[in-house]
């Protein structure tokens, strides 16, 4: 999953190019370059590594050039070097393209490339598209892309220039997002908004199989099969400063005290105390149909299947209807059953991994009613569902996600709710669900202002090499959350597990190096827990407990306590994960990692 931006019209491309790529480096930063048209030619610079290596390397180049295209790239094929690094040509350099995603075929077609005499420079599946569109060229780029494009099996956002139609991008996707910037006298395409905000909020979502002409003076849409597209504008939602880093060392950290604030957007307007209920249109489906769900599958990937696990808890508790959490990669290729009644949900962030909107469409295929919970407002996810919520949590730029996984359980609460109270909840419980869920905000921020804590804590363990967390119930999956984000941004090897599940294994790795951080709260299996803390213990074992505020009990058994606020059992992992993710971030910044970029990671897999 890379990152694509173009641009053509009167202002001077290289500082736009860069500015889209710096806001798009989440999405893969291991190398990057760009094609600029300018007097008659093209200019091709890239280098592998950051942005910021391509910025040195032209630092001090005179360019004038008003269109061309960029990326920066998440390596698929080809380690991540300066000739791997987009844009690619075609033998004769005439014409260059940049692309993200997985050219799957590329080998078959390098084959019959290579016989018809064409010679190749890298290792990539991307230059091949170059190759191809030049042996369809016949004077019209849009038309020698579009045939090059019916030979193509994978998935591909690309954007190609060509020396030989100046102040011309032809731009195509297929399974990867492109978007289409309409600005006054000039155009812009990126693989999401938030690399062209700042020159316009007017924007053309690209369909699968669809295939644009841009200019400075606009743009003709058509699909591959060569029907034209009436091009649909939209207006982007999200301001220039909700992408800024706002004043934080880092857009985690931004994220993680924006929780409040996001959590608050979740609910708005979907919520009636008076008659403890939850309101959720997007959802489009009538009374009846909600009554008649016999099975719920939840289907995602990373942290997202992390939330779909305390759903399952939730809705199973709450509601009484069965609920099967799958991942995405498995569930796609599993053949699921999918029975009269069932109800599939994806949740994704970005609304653009690739796994997810696979199983999406292998349940819709199946006969499933397929929602979503997103946050991406138009991606890919959200387009594709028969209805879902937006979780409003606003841009999540971290590659580690946190304000997104709090949004996403607030927002299957509320779907816990309108179940729940449809069959056994009655309306004084449905009362205090709401009570306690518009708590949760100021709970949250109550937690935040503690940070100083969970900082000193970090700096006592940054220098251990693994780390276990332990969970019961619905703060399983709070405890995988949190080993997911310390793997994810310090590179320490951390683990999560059911509590009781410790003792069948686990207990092995346990010694007075290990620091284990259990979610010890006082529900239903707190005794249950402290017993697993004895065991712990009992191996010298160090322990960080998470633990409601007042318990005085913990503190004789674990060596390390961090409070929150007391709140009912079924919401308890919005609070519980918060001190988690400040862990792993003020242990990140201790070890001196790329707390944003972490490296191996990009913000959406676009890919396979
Ligand atoms: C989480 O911190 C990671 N960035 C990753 O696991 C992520 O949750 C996963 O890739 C799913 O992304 P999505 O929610 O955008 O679909």
């Amino acid at each position: 999953m890379c990152g694509i931006v173009g641009y053509v019209g009167p202002q001077q491309a290289v500082p736009i190019l860069l500015e889209g790529l710096k806001r798009l480096e989440y999405r893969g930063y291991d190398s990057a370059g760009l094609a600029l048209l300018q007097d008659g030619g093209i200019i091709i610079q890239k280098s592998a590594g950051k942005i910021r290596v391509l910025e040195e390397s032209i630092k001090g180049m005179q360019f004038d050039s008003n269109c061309g295209i960029a990326h920066t790239r998440w390596a698929t094929h080809g380690e991540p070097n300066d000739t791997n690094a987009h844009p690619h040509t075609d033998g004769s350099g005439r014409i260059s393209v940049v692309h993200n995603g997985i050219i799957e075929n590329f080998r078959t077609l390098k084959q019959y490339l290579e016989r018809k005499g064409h010679r190749f420079n890298t290792e990539t599946d991307t230059e091949i598209i170059a190759h191809l569109i030049q042996d369809n060229y016949q004077g019209d780029l849009f038309e020698a892309v579009r045939k090059a494009l019916t030979q193509v099996e994978g998935t591909y956002g690309i954007a190609v220039v060509s020396l030989d139609h100046p102040g011309e991008i032809v731009a195509a996707r297929h399974g990867s997002p492109l978007v289409i910037g309409s600005g006054n006298g000039e155009n812009f395409i990126a693989s999401d908004v938030s690399a062209i905000l700042r020159h316009t909020d007017q924007v053309m979502y690209l369909e699968d199989r669809e295939l644009a002409h841009i200019t400075a003076d606009g743009f003709n849409v058509a699909t591959i099969e060569n029907t034209e597209v009436t091009p649909e504008i939209e207006k982007i939602e999200w301001s220039l400063e909700q992408i800024e880093k706002g004043g934080f060392s880092h857009f985690m950290l931004k994220e993680i005290y924006e929780q409040p604030l996001a959590l608050n957007n979740a609910i708005r307007g979907r919520l009636n105390f008076e008659e403890g209920i939850s309101r959720l249109n997007g959802l489009q489906l009538q009374m009846e149909e909600l009554l008649s769900i016999q099975r719920i599958i939840i289907t995602a990937c990373g942290t997202s299947w992390h939330s779909a696990l305390i759903g399952e808890y939730m809705i199973e508790d709450l509601a009484r209807i069965p609920v099967e959490v799958e991942y995405a990669s498995e569930f796609r290729y599993r053949s699921p059953i999918i029975s009269d009644g069932t109800l599939v949900f994806v949740i994704s962030q970005s609304g653009e991994t690739a796994d997810t909107l696979a199983a999406l469409r292998e349940a819709k295929r199946k006969g499933a009613t397929g929602l979503g919970i997103c946050n991406v407002v138009g991606s890919t996810i959200a387009r594709e569902t028969d209805g879902g919520i937006y979780i409003h949590a606003g841009p999540e730029i971290g590659v580690a996600s946190t304000k997104a996984f709090t949004s996403q359980i607030m927002v299957l609460a509320l779907v816990t709710l309108l179940l729940a109270r449809q069959r056994d909840m009655s309306h004084e419980k449905g009362r205090q669900f709401v009570d306690a869920i518009q708590k949760l905000p100021s709970q949250v921020q109550s937690i935040l202002d503690e940070s100083d804590q969970i900082k000193r804590l970090a700096d006592m363990f940054s220098d251990h090499n693994n780390f276990l967390y332990l969970g019961r119930g619905i703060n399983f999956p709070t405890a995988l959350e949190g080993a997911l984000k310390m793997k994810e941004i310090s590179y320490i090897h951390a683990e999560g597990y059911p509590a009781a599940e410790m003792k069948h294994g686990p207990i092995a790795l346990i010694d007075e190096n290990m620091p284990v951080v259990v979610i010890a709260l006082k529900d239903q299996v707190y005794d249950k827990v402290l017993s697993n803390i004895q065991e712990i213990k009992a191996r010298n074992g160090r322990v960080i407990a998470i633990a409601t505020e007042g318990d005085e009990e913990i503190k004789r058994l674990a060596n390390h306590v961090l409070y929150i606020p007391k709140v009912m059992y079924h919401l308890t992992p919005i609070l519980s994960i918060i001190p988690l993710q400040l862990l792993a971030y003020f242990v990140a910044v201790n070890r001196g990692c790329d707390v944003d970029q972490p490296r191996n990671l990009a913000k959406s897999v676009t890919v396979e």
